[in-house]
């Protein structure tokens, strides 16, 4: 066997059940002082558009990311996945543009981003108004939608490579969602509010948080940012809002490491109430798209209720380390406020997207008689990409200090609350790694580090030597994005890592003080994690506590640092007048083409002598009472065989009065559920089966006639592909 088959072998095994976790970065960067009064005025013009496109890849037999749980591979669908993009240009200078994408993705990507900035090339001459500047991806760190579209080898692991068909599926969907957005352009205004949502997050990692200065602490009330500050997207021409883009902290792990529906977790959730909502509201036009993007988010938990011990003793996980009585953290689970309904129905995903729906609601609500309207003609960005690897630089007070390549400390091993590691690996191991001599024996055989980096990366004891790993391609990026967008006074951080609450806080309150002059009373938000998915980021204090936070931060105790110097270095290139750009920086790897794909395409589809695809094999009853669910099962086919982006695999049709039948749900419903399942491997048979939850958080849809119709395609032996249907005899709810 190639060497490198035996790493990836012996990787798969080992990283089994290990976590990888986290994302960005938020509590609102700036102090109550700079946020203004509100006005009444609205602020400048600006040309605006919102467009949204469906980019679901495979929903079965292809891994999630995330959890990076080589068991915790797709078997259907509960909500489809999307790109919200929002176009913020200049309206005399047509060439100042912005794009900010909200991907229901794990995180932006090297290669997502680059196949993105290649379609828009491909799109035609109106379109090169966009480009690797003014383009920001961002993903909303949903655990619970489909991997294995990542440039780099370490987080393919678990994915089993990059599969095409994933990977592109949020290319096409990223650019239809630009392209809708560009063709919707139009004058208006934007408008920013904010509110504190206490109630959607708590703190994941307090025991690293409590290492930072009491004198920091003192000056805020919480130890995660509870601020989601939102920005309102409305029309010249007659006042109606074309969709809103908020930041909030908190992470999509709602859905747990053993759930295999794919959804956009609690921030999908949460967008999917928002646009509900907005159908056939005055306020809004047709089209209006709510955008959730996240913020610094890496050491929050959705699991509000806290981290308890699944192992009789009723105690919750240790504060220090996350372990339990037997001293190990496998049997610490957060809990989150519907722990107990799993993930089904109102589920703990649906819950926390409530909360944060909520919160964006109230802001909306009053954005009319309080807002903080956006000024300023400048509509400017710069992006670079910058190597970490052994870079030396000057901290503020002259101390002179360097990141390294990329590695992982032993605590990552552990994971989180959010999802325990394997092995006896538990956080705050800063430790001594004999004490693991299997995983010592594993991280010196992939690569030992050498003493440059080791004393580099101090007091991280190196799990994983990523960044020096290039074989057979680079395992990791030490190259990676730095970007800022600007419009009027909103300055926005786009953060290739997870940040930590206090790395937020501070990342944006250094870049509010060094915009002084530059930017009018600026406002800071931090988005992510965008672009080049790099781990997380630790204040030094955090870092040296070397939880899983700490342990995740690549390139060593000064990373954040680094980005704080690289942003405030170049905010002159967004000053109103500005035609400078930074140097494009080194070329990240792309191993697009040489990337490993150990997911094996669909081979044949079959249904037994007897039956068609697409034939009911169990009808729902004949009448439910509204918050039963319903339930039916057909003769499937492997949902891979098409995408149908754009389109759906389930629908609930009702009968009207006119005796016509009209599609009312489909996949973009929370609670519509598509499962689908293998009953036969060697003659391909499957079964699909779809459930509507008919309580559906509420009072449910309308009493009447319904019934459920399944859309699939099935692949002949020789590989032809054809389209059929299925529905059901019809059933009432009362
Ligand atoms: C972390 O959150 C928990 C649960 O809300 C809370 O009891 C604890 O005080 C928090 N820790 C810190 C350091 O604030
Ligand atoms: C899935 O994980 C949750 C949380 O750890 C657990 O309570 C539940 O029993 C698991 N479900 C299955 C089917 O294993
Ligand atoms: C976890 O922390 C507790 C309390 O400080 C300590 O007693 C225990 O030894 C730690 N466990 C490990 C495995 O580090
Ligand atoms: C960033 O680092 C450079 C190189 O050491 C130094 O000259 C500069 O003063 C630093 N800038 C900031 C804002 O810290």
């Amino acid at each position: 066997m190639p060497v490198f088959v035996v790493y990836l072998t012996i990787f798969l095994s080992l990283l089994e059940k290990v976590v990888a976790a986290g994302v960005s970065s938020s509590r609102v960067g700036y102090g109550s002082s700079r946020f203004r009064a509100p006005r009444q005025t609205s602020g400048d013009r600006y040309l605006l558009g919102v467009g949204k496109a469906d980019i679901t890849g495979p929903v079965v037999e292809i891994g999630f990311a995330g959890y990076a749980d080589l068991d915790q591979k797709g078997s259907g669908l509960r909500q489809r996945l999307y790109s919200r993009a929002f176009i913020i240009g200049d309206v005399d200078n047509p060439d100042d543009r912005l794009v900010y994408l909200v991907l229901d993705t794990m995180s932006g990507d090297t290669a997502v981003r680059r196949g993105i900035l290649e379609g828009l090339g491909n799109l035609g001459s109106e379109y090169d108004v966009y480009g690797k500047d003014n383009v920001a991806v961002t993903g909303t760190h949903s655990h619970a939608a489909p991997g294995a579209w990542f440039s780099y080898l370490l987080p393919q692991v678990t994915n089993l490579g990059l599969d095409k068909q994933s990977y592109q599926a949020i290319i096409d969907g990223a650019l239809l969602s630009i392209k809708r957005a560009h063709e919707s352009l139009t004058e208006g205004h934007l408008d920013l509010g904010r509110t504190d949502v206490t109630d959607a997050s708590i703190n994941r990692s307090a025991w690293a948080y409590m290492a930072n200065p009491d004198e920091e602490r003192d000056r805020y009330e919480t130890d995660v940012d509870t601020a989601m500050t939102l920005l309102r997207f409305r029309r010249a021409s007659d006042g109606k809002a074309l969709g809103i883009l908020n930041w909030f902290a908190v992470h999509p792990t709602s859905m747990h490491q053993n759930s295999t529906h794919v959804a956009g977790d609690n921030k999908g959730a949460a967008a999917y109430l928002f646009e509900k909502a907005m159908e056939g509201d005055d306020s809004a036009a047709s089209g209006f798209v709510a955008g959730f993007a996240q913020a610094n988010h890496a050491d929050t938990t959705p699991k509000v209720l806290g981290a308890w011990c699944d192992d009789g003793s009723g105690q919750q996980c240790r504060l220090e380390n996350s372990t339990c009585d037997d001293g190990r953290s496998q049997a610490c689970r957060g809990r989150g406020p519907e722990f107990r309904k799993l993930d089904l129905g109102v589920s703990s995903a649906y819950e926390i997207g409530r909360r944060q729906y909520a919160g964006a609601k109230l802001i909306y609500d009053s954005l009319d008689s309080s807002s903080t309207p956006i000024i300023g003609p400048s509509v400017k960005s710069f992006h670079f990409f910058h190597n970490m690897a052994f870079w030396d630089f000057h901290l503020p007070d002259g101390t002179r200090v360097r990141t390294c390549p990329a590695s992982l400390g032993y605590s990552f091993a552990a994971g989180t609350s959010d999802g325990p590691g394997a092995f006896d690996f538990t956080q705050a191991d800063s430790g001594d790694p004999s004490a693991n001599p299997l995983w010592k024996l594993v991280s010196g055989l992939l690569r030992t580090p050498t003493r440059e980096q080791r004393e580099c990366q101090v007091p991280k004891p190196i799990l994983l030597d990523v960044g020096g790993m290039e074989f057979p391609y680079p395992w990791s990026p030490n190259i990676v994005d730095i970007q800022t967008l600007r419009v009027g006074q909103l300055v926005m951080l786009v953060a290739s890592p997870e940040v930590t609450t206090m790395a937020g806080r501070r990342w944006r309150e250094a870049t509010a003080a060094a915009a002084e002059g530059i930017v009018d009373n600026p406002i800071v938000i931090l988005g992510g994690p965008a672009n080049t998915y790099s781990h997380y980021v630790t204040t030094p204090e955090e870092y040296d506590v070397q939880r899983y936070e700490g342990a995740s931060t690549f390139f060593g105790r000064h990373t954040l640092s680094t980005y704080m110097n690289l942003t405030i270095r170049n905010l002159h290139h967004l000053a109103p007048d500005s035609t400078t750009r930074p140097g494009p920086g080194p070329s990240p790897p792309d191993n697009r083409a040489v990337s490993f794909n150990f997911n094996t395409g669909v081979v044949l589809d079959g249904a037994p002598i007897g039956r068609s695809f697409g034939q009911v094999l169990s009808q729902p009853l004949r009448s439910y009472q509204r918050g039963e669910v319903v339930e039916a099962r057909f003769q499937g086919a492997n949902p891979r065989n098409n995408l149908r982006l754009e389109g759906t695999y389930a629908a609930v049709e009702k009968l009207g009065n006119d005796g016509i039948w009209t599609r009312v749900r489909d996949d973009g419903d929370w609670f519509l559920v598509y499962e689908w399942k293998r009953t036969n491997f060697v003659l391909g048979y499957s079964q699909a089966t779809i459930r509507w939850e008919t309580g559906e958080g509420g009072d449910g849809p309308e009493p009447g006639t319904y019934r459920i119709r399944y859309f699939g395609d099935e692949r002949n032996f020789f590989g032809r592909i054809r389209a059929f249907e299925g529905v059901t005899k019809e059933f009432l709810l009362v």
